[in-house]
């Protein structure tokens, strides 16, 4: 099938290229994002393949469906960058991965925690100048803290269960709740009381037009004083403006994201010899107490063989006409 892959970073080729021997389709790449702009680089292909930074408003899609295109597959489990009801009227299936590494996700939300808390990315520098103080390193135990997870799906319950396994007290809150994970300790709340009882909250639930902004001022002020927050879900689930002011406050003692509301265009780009226009993602680099990761939670050998290989099989099901087991399907 010709398949046109955008937004295509290199270490992604060289992972399609070797696994594509198996599945021969005709692929063609393109470090440009698929977008209003771009979309008429499509031309002639079947299929799109995109990623989290591709933007296919409704404008986009009835484009690509005039260009003949068919399919939309996406090499994320998040899907909250397509128009999918769009995509629908204009008869443009969209397949996805719907799980490839939970674990990748969850230990990276870990990385976050433990990094803000012993501070292990300050004293890296610290020590190489020579500086082996203790001065300013103070953390906290983990070990019997209350954790609050919201959203308790595929990645939510791996990372309950390493929290567990820290000693930690797991409350959540879902949609609809876990009775697997009841068993094994986690303790269901309503979202207020989450907030209100948790020492650490970690985002886990899609971004949807429910959950947009779901941790705004409002939600800052429930919580409890100095709690940490880890967001490794989408950047909009937090409104960035209200959370600099949490910051700002100290309500907000720690902040780890691997997501920002503003990403796009920003994140998996080189800035380091340019100047960054975004004054919010400058004020938020400029806390100590924030951590702030380029959508890499992801980013593992496992993960991104998984993810390679449940794509280009996408395609694969699509063409032969067999059953789209990961196709978004509108509830
Ligand atoms: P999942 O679909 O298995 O689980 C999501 C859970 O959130 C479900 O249990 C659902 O009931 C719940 N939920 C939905 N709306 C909610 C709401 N308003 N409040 C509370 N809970 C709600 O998804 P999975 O695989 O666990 O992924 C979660 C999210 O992680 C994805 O939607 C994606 O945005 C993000 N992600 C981030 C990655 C990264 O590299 N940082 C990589 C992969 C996913």
């Amino acid at each position: 099938m010709k398949i046109a892959v955008f937004s295509t970073q290199s270490y992604e080729q060289a992972y399609l290229d070797r696994l594509n021997i198996d599945f021969k389709h005709d692929l063609t790449y393109f470090e440009a994002s698929l977008n209003a702009n771009t979309t008429n680089l499509a031309e002639g292909f079947e299929g799109v393949c995109v990623f989290v930074s591709d933007k296919l408003n409704e404008k986009v899609i009835e484009k690509l469906a005039k260009l003949g295109v068919k399919l939309i597959d996406l090499r994320s489990a998040g899907f909250n960058n397509i128009d999918i009801q769009a995509a629908k009227k204009y008869n443009i299936k969209v397949l996805r991965v719907p799980a490839y590494s939970p674990q990748a996700v969850a230990e990276h939300a870990i990385a976050l925690i433990l990094t803000l808390n012993r501070k292990t990315h300050k004293v890296y520098n610290r020590v190489r100048e020579g500086d082996f103080s203790l001065d300013n390193l103070l953390g906290f135990n983990l070990y019997q803290k209350t954790v609050g997870v919201i959203g308790t799906g595929k990645i939510g319950a791996v990372f309950c269960k390493i929290m567990l396994g820290f000693g930690c007290k797991i409350i959540a809150y879902d949609l609809v709740e876990s009775e697997n994970l009841k068993a094994i300790g986690v303790e269901y709340q309503s979202f207020d009381e989450v907030l209100k009882n948790a020492d650490i909250i970690s985002l886990h639930c899609p971004l949807t037009e429910k959950s947009h902004h779901l941790l705004d001022a409002t939600a800052f002020d429930k919580m409890k004083e100095g709690v940490m927050l880890i967001n490794t879900s989408r950047g909009g689930l937090i409104k960035t403006e209200d959370v600099i002011i949490a910051l700002k406050s100290k309500k907000l003692g720690y902040l780890g994201i691997d997501v920002y509301e503003q990403e796009d265009g920003l994140f998996f780009k080189d800035f380091s010899e340019t100047i960054i226009q975004d004054d919010i993602i400058e004020r938020l680099m400029a806390f100590h107490n924030v951590l702030i990761t380029p959508h890499q939670g992801f980013f593992t050998k496992e993960a991104v063989e998984q993810i390679m290989k449940i794509t280009l099989k996408n395609f694969t099901d699509f063409e032969q006409g067999l059953v789209l087991e990961n196709e978004v399907v509108m509830s």
